[in-house]
C-alpha cells in the first residue's frame, strides 16, 4: 500500500505532508515537520540530511552542503572533503539526499511505503530547473506525479481552508523564505488557479537578514575585542546560527541578550560575544530589502494588469513572513486582508499534499484553522514605532487578524513625560485605527518606576484558543512587571456597543450614563478624550476612583461651558 504525498523542496527547509481522511498533515522527520535541507557527508561519503546534517554542519562545514536549491540545473559542482579526497556532488544529488531523507521519515513514520509524490518548486523555476529537480526526485527514487508552482500551492491549501468564495477571487502570495522572495498574484474560480503574474529574487530572504545581524557580531568582537573571526569557518558558522536565532527571537520579542562564549580566543584569552540586539535595530537593518519586495509586489500587481485595489487577499507564506514588519509594511501598502493563518512554513507542503490527492481522485476535506478573528491592539501611550502618536485615540496593532493561534507577540511603547507615575493599558479588538471605533477589551494601569520621559514598556499579549489573552507589561530594563488575563471570547459581537468585557461589574452608576450618553451622541466631537477618562474611571477601584470622578466631573463642565 502506499500513501498521497506532497514534498516542499525549499531553499532552507523541506516539508513532506501527507493526505489524512482527506485533510493534509505535515509528517514529522527527526522530531520535526520543518526539516532543514542541509547534507552532510561523513568521511567515507555516505550522507545524513535533516536536522542533524544541520547540527553536524557547525561541526563539519567543509563536508555540509546547504541552500542546493539555489544552484539546481546548473552545473555547479559542491566540493566535499572526504577521506579519499575532494569529491564533487551536483545539486541535484543534495537535493537527492534531502527526499530521500524525506521519504525515508515519512515512511517510518506511517508505514506506508512513499512512492508517488508531488513537488513544488517555484514559480519562475525554468525548464533546466524543472527537469532537474524531477531527476532529483528519480534519483531518491520517487514517482513525481507532478512538479507544482510553490505560490499555487499554497494558494490551494489556503481555498481549501475556506478562502475561495462563489465568484473568481484575485490572491496574492507573498512567500519570503530563507533564500529566496516570490510573488505571485493568482485568479482563483472553481478550481482553476491561474498564476497572473509573478516576481520576486532569488537571492533575497532570511538568510540575508542573519547575515546583517552576523556583520553587527563581527562588528561587535572587533570593536570590543580587537578580533575578526571572518576566516575562522567554525566561528563564523557558529555566529549564523546565533544570529538566526537572535533574528526569529525578535520577531516575537522587542529586545533581547545575545551571550555566547569561547567563540574565539585573542592573545591566548577566550573571547566571548555579549551584545544587545533590539527588534528596532533589525528592522532598520532589513528596510531596503523589505521596500524591495514591496516594490517587487506592486510590479506583479501591475504586470498582472490590475490595481492594488483589485487584491482579495494577500497569503503570507515562508518563514520570514513571521517578522512583524513584514505584515506591517503590506497592510500599509495594500489594503487587502493579510492571511496568516496557515503555518506559513507549511502552506507549501501542505498545498502539494491537497493536489497529490486531487491528482488520484481522493476527496479533499475543508481545512479547519483557528485563528485571531480581529486585531488587538492597544491605546498608543506615547511614541510609536512608526511616529509620534500624538492622539489619545490611536490604536496600536500588537496581534493582527487572522493570526493563527496560539499566539504571542510584543511590541514596545514609550512613555511622555520625565517620572511618569503610570501608565494605563486599555485593551482594543478591532480593524479601526480609532481606538474609539474598537471594541474596549479591558484596561488597568500599570505604575512605573522613576524614569525620563521616552522610557520604553514592553507589552505583550499571549492569545489561547479559548480566546484568553494574557496581557504582560514590563519597563524595559527593570524588574518592574505585570500581568493580566482577559477575556474576548465574546467581544467579537459587541463591536457597536463599547461595553468592557470584564464581566463583573455592578450597573452603570450615574456617571457613568451620562459619559456613555455623549458617547453615543453623533455631533459629540471630544469622544476620544472621554474615553480615555471613562475608561480611567471603570478601571479605578479604590482611592483613585474619587479623583477619575472627578476627572470625568472636570471634563463635563468643561465641554458644557464648551457648547
Ligand atoms: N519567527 C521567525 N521570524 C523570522 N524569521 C523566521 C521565523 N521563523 C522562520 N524564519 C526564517 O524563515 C526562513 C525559512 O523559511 P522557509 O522554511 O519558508 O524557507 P524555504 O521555503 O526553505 O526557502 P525558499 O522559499 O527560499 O526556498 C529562515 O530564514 C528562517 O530563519
Ligand atoms: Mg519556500
Amino acid at each position: 500500500m502506499s500513501g498521497i504525498w506532497g514534498i516542499d523542496l525549499g531553499t532552507t527547509n523541506s516539508v513532506i505532508a501527507q493526505l489524512v481522511d482527506g485533510r493534509p498533515v505535515p509528517v514529522a522527520v527527526g522530531g520535526s515537520a520543518i526539516v532543514p535541507s542541509v547534507v552532510l557527508f561523513d568521511e567515507d561519503g555516505r550522507a545524513v540530511a535533516g536536522r542533524e546534517a544541520r547540527n553536524l554542519e557547525l561541526l563539519h562545514p567543509e563536508r555540509a552542503v546547504h541552500s542546493a536549491k539555489r544552484k539546481i540545473g546548473t552545473d555547479h559542482r559542491y566540493p566535499v572533503a572526504l577521506a579519499a579526497g575532494l569529491r564533487e556532488v551536483t545539486p541535484e544529488e543534495v537535493s537527492a539526499e534531502i527526499l530521500r531523507a524525506l521519504k525515508n521519515g515519512a515512511e517510518q513514520h506511517g508505514g506506508l511505503a512513499v512512492n508517488d509524490v508531488v513537488i513544488t518548486v517555484p514559480a519562475y523555476f525554468d525548464d533546466a530547473q524543472r527537469r532537474a529537480t524531477l531527476q532529483a526526485g528519480a534519483l531518491a527514487g520517487l514517482n513525481v506525479l507532478r512538479l507544482l508552482n510553490e505560490p499555487t500551492s499554497a494558494a490551494l491549501v489556503y481555498e481549501q481552508a475556506g478562502l475561495a468564495g462563489d465568484r473568481p477571487r484575485t490572491i496574492l502570495v507573498y512567500d519570503l523564505g530563507g533564500g529566496t522572495f516570490d510573488v505571485s498574484v493568482l485568479e482563483v474560480f472553481e478550481g482553476i488557479r491561474e498564476v497572473k503574474a509573478v516576481a520576486g529574487n532569488t537571492h533575497l530572504g532570511g538568510d540575508d537578514f542573519d547575515d546583517m545581524l552576523v556583520r553587527v557580531f563581527l562588528d561587535h568582537l572587533r570593536t570590543h575585542h580587537g578580533v575578526d573571526v571572518r576566516e575562522d569557518a567554525r566561528a563564523m558558522a557558529r555566529l549564523r546560527r546565533l544570529a538566526e536565532e537572535s533574528k526569529i527571537k525578535l520577531s516575537q520579542d522587542t529586545a533581547l541578550r545575545v551571550r555566547e562564549e569561547f567563540i574565539a580566543t585573542s592573545s591566548g584569552a577566550p573571547v566571548h560575544l555579549d551584545v544587545e540586539l533590539t527588534r528596532r535595530q533589525l528592522e532598520a537593518l532589513i528596510e531596503p530589502l523589505l521596500a524591495s519586495t514591496i516594490e517587487l509586489t506592486q510590479r506583479a500587481v501591475k504586470d498582472a494588469g490590475i490595481g492594488p485595489e483589485d487584491i482579495d487577499a494577500i497569503c503570507l507564506v515562508g518563514g520570514s513572513t513571521r517578522i512583524p514588519a513584514v505584515r506591517d509594511r503590506l497592510a500599509a501598502a495594500f489594503a487587502a486582508e493579510v492571511h496568516e493563518e496557515i503555518d506559513p512554513d507549511l502552506a507549501v507542503g501542505l498545498g502539494a499534499a491537497v493536489q497529490a490527492g486531487l491528482l488520484q481522485g481522493v476527496a479533499v476535506e475543508r481545512i479547519l484553522v483557528d485563528v485571531a478573528g480581529h486585531t488587538l491592539g492597544i491605546r498608543a501611550f506615547g511614541e510609536l514605532d512608526s511616529g509620534y502618536a500624538e492622539e489619545p485615540d490611536t490604536f496600536a496593532p500588537v496581534l493582527r487578524r487572522n493570526t493563527a493561534l496560539p499566539a504571542e507577540r510584543a511590541e514596545e511603547f514609550y512613555t511622555h513625560v520625565d517620572g511618569q507615575a503610570r501608565i494605563e493599558v486599555t485593551v482594543f479588538q478591532g480593524e479601526a485605527a480609532r481606538c474609539s471605533e474598537n471594541t474596549r477589551v479591558g484596561s488597568f494601569f500599570f505604575a512605573l518606576e522613576p524614569a525620563p520621559a521616552g522610557c520604553p514598556v514592553r507589552v505583550t499579549f499571549a492569545y489561547d484558543l479559548n480566546g484568553i489573552i494574557r496581557v504582560h507589561v514590563s519597563q524595559v530594563g527593570t524588574d518592574n512587571a505585570k500581568s493580566v488575563a482577559l477575556s474576548v471570547a465574546d467581544a467579537g459581537t459587541r463591536a457597536q456597543e463599547q461595553q468592557p468585557a470584564l464581566a463583573e461589574r455592578g450597573p452603570p452608576t450615574a456617571i457613568e450614563r451620562r459619559a456613555r450618553k455623549l458617547l453615543d451622541d453623533p455631533a459629540f466631537e471630544h469622544k476620544a478624550d472621554l474615553a480615555v477618562l471613562l475608561d480611567a474611571f471603570l478601571a479605578t477601584h479604590g482611592a483613585g476612583r474619587v479623583e477619575a470622578e472627578e476627572h470625568l466631573l472636570d471634563f463635563f463642565f468643561e465641554v458644557e461651558a464648551d457648547s
